[in-house]
């Protein structure tokens, strides 16, 4: 799964009567999570700002898994304190991944911190608040049984944008050796496919164009539900949603990715030609030690399945170096697995041992510089098979979902890029590249519709080109680059 940034926010409203604050780190999860959370609170009174210094209520959803994620919480809450000295009746809470790994010791470790709530805790916020404003300091972390789970429903009216995200499980069964997601997010539940239909439906009616189905392992959706269902068919009921252009999900787990998943890519026109397929390493005896599930060879053959299906997809994965005991021929077959799948991104780190994990009892025996050095050999190899993956786009006239105006417009002018009197946009295509266009001022904003852009500059991560279109084309799925 994919890190996000912490959420941009629009102004809050200026009728609410109190203030919150969020930060988010972590994975889509936490980012999905962040905005139930804000949801939950605009059902007490709250709106959302972006500025810290407004709030009456600051949280800070948490991740915990790589590194020392607790210091880094109480680092930010040290960084934050001044807010707490300046307007005394603000409350400060940790939710998320390493709230629900460390609970009430977190009250104990920061006095001035009023409030710790766990992943599975959403729901009870408004309780938990009224404990709060009662002058408690309060910890709820308990994990709920799969019996028991509930979800939030999505209210669209808190997304921004025309992309969103849709959990349809939380958890994870896999246990992986070097991770603690299992630990800190409990067991996978799934979320009925009739919830998941009508959420979709909410947010299509909404403006959502794009939208990204989420669990830790997508491909074991359906386990304990009373209806017969599992990832593929919710796919297809999904995919069948009138108004939805594209349709994307994380994470897949090479060892449950079958064929009839893969070859959904080749049949279902809306799905977006974007797959993630965290490979970890390419040593056969460093995945069983992570206990992954699979070999090389058995995730090369999901590859050439999915690229048999559909030639374009953009594959993008997840690898860790340094787990105990990899050598260098070990991590040597990790950069030969790159050059063998070539993936269009990687996303790569420093093996960290996690508390309670499998690995955790394993000697953390590759020294710091050496996992340093394989993840900067790793990074470079993957950079010169991204670049040469990049260059197919030369030239192509991508269909782009306009999200807004290019953050970096100032810059881009002052340097030449944009020309005077030209406003740019940025999108995302169909393989989940970020495309920058610029259109004369004036020109209706496209932010929310499909355009076509005509790709001129291949950049590192990015693409840039001229709008093709006349008016956007019709939405619902159009196949192919
Ligand atoms: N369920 C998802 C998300 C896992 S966490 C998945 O299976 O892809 C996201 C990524 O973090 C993982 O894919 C892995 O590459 C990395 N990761 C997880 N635990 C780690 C650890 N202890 N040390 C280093 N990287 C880790
Ligand atoms: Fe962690 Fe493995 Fe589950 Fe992913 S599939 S969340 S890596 S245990
Ligand atoms: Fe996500 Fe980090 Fe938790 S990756 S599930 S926020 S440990």
């Amino acid at each position: 799964m994919i890190e996000a940034p912490a959420t941009s926010i629009p102004e809050a409203c200026d009728a609410a009567s109190r203030r919150v604050y969020v930060i988010t780190y972590g994975c889509q999860m936490n980012a999905f999570d962040s905005r139930r959370i804000v949801q939950v609170l605009q059902g007490q009174g709250y709106a959302e700002t972006a500025d810290p210094a407004m709030a009456d209520l600051v949280l800070i959803n948490t991740c915990s898994v790589r590194d020392r994620p607790e210091k880094k919480v109480l680092g930010t809450l040290a960084r934050l304190l001044p807010l707490k000295e300046a307007r005394p009746g603000v409350a400060f809470g940790v939710c998320g991944c390493v709230a629900q790994q460390h609970g009430r010791d977190l009250l104990l470790r920061v006095p001035y911190l009023d409030l710790v709530f766990g992943t599975d805790k959403i729901a009870d916020l408004p309780r938990l608040l009224t404990q709060v404003e009662a002058g408690d300091r309060v910890a709820c972390t308990e994990v709920m049984p799969r019996t028991d789970y509930a979800f939030v429903d999505v209210d669209p009216s808190v997304e921004h944008g025309p992309s969103a995200f849709l959990t349809i499980m939380k958890g994870c069964d896999r246990y992986c050796a070097y991770c603690i997601v299992p630990s800190v997010r409990g067991r996978e539940v799934s979320k009925p496919p009739h919830r998941v239909l009508a959420e979709a439906r909410a947010l299509i009616q909404a403006g959502v164009r794009d939208l990204t189905l989420l669990g830790q392992n997508v491909n074991s959706y359906g386990k304990g539900l009373a209806e017969p269902v599992d990832f593929v068919s919710l796919l297809e009921q999904v995919a069948a949603l009138p108004g939805l252009s594209r349709l994307r999900f994380v994470t897949s787990h090479p060892a449950d990715a079958d064929d009839r998943m893969l070859d959904a890519f080749g049949r279902l026109p809306v799905l977006a030609e974007a797959l993630h397929l965290p490979l970890q390493s390419g040593s056969d005896r460093v995945l069983a030690a992570m206990r992954r599930g699979y070999t090389r060879e058995a995730y090369l053959a999901r590859v050439a399945r999915v690229r048999a299906a559909c030639p374009d997809i953009a594959l993008s994965t997840d690898m860790i170096v340094g787990f105990p005991g990899e050598t260098e021929d070990d991590f040597q077959a990790s950069l030969d697995a790159l050059e063998a799948a070539q993936f269009d991104a990687m996303f790569s780190f420093k093996y960290s041992p996690r508390p309670g994990t499998v690995a955790a009892g394993l000697p953390d025996d590759v020294p710091e510089s050496v996992k340093a050095a394989r993840l900067a050999r790793l990074q470079a190899a993957q950079d010169v098979i991204t670049a040469r993956r990049m260059v197919r786009y030369q030239d192509r006239v991508e269909e782009v979902l306009v999200e807004g105006t290019s953050r970096d417009q100032g810059s881009s002018e002052r340097v030449g890029r944009i020309a005077p009197g030209m406003t740019e946009y940025f999108g995302r295509s169909r393989t989940g590249m970020v495309v920058n266009f610029a259109v004369p001022r004036g020109t209706p904003d496209p932010t929310g519709t499909l355009v076509l852009v005509r790709i001129d500059e291949v950049l590192v991560h990015s693409l840039r080109g001229v709008r093709v279109d006349a008016r956007a084309p019709e939405v619902g799925g159009t196949h192919g680059g």
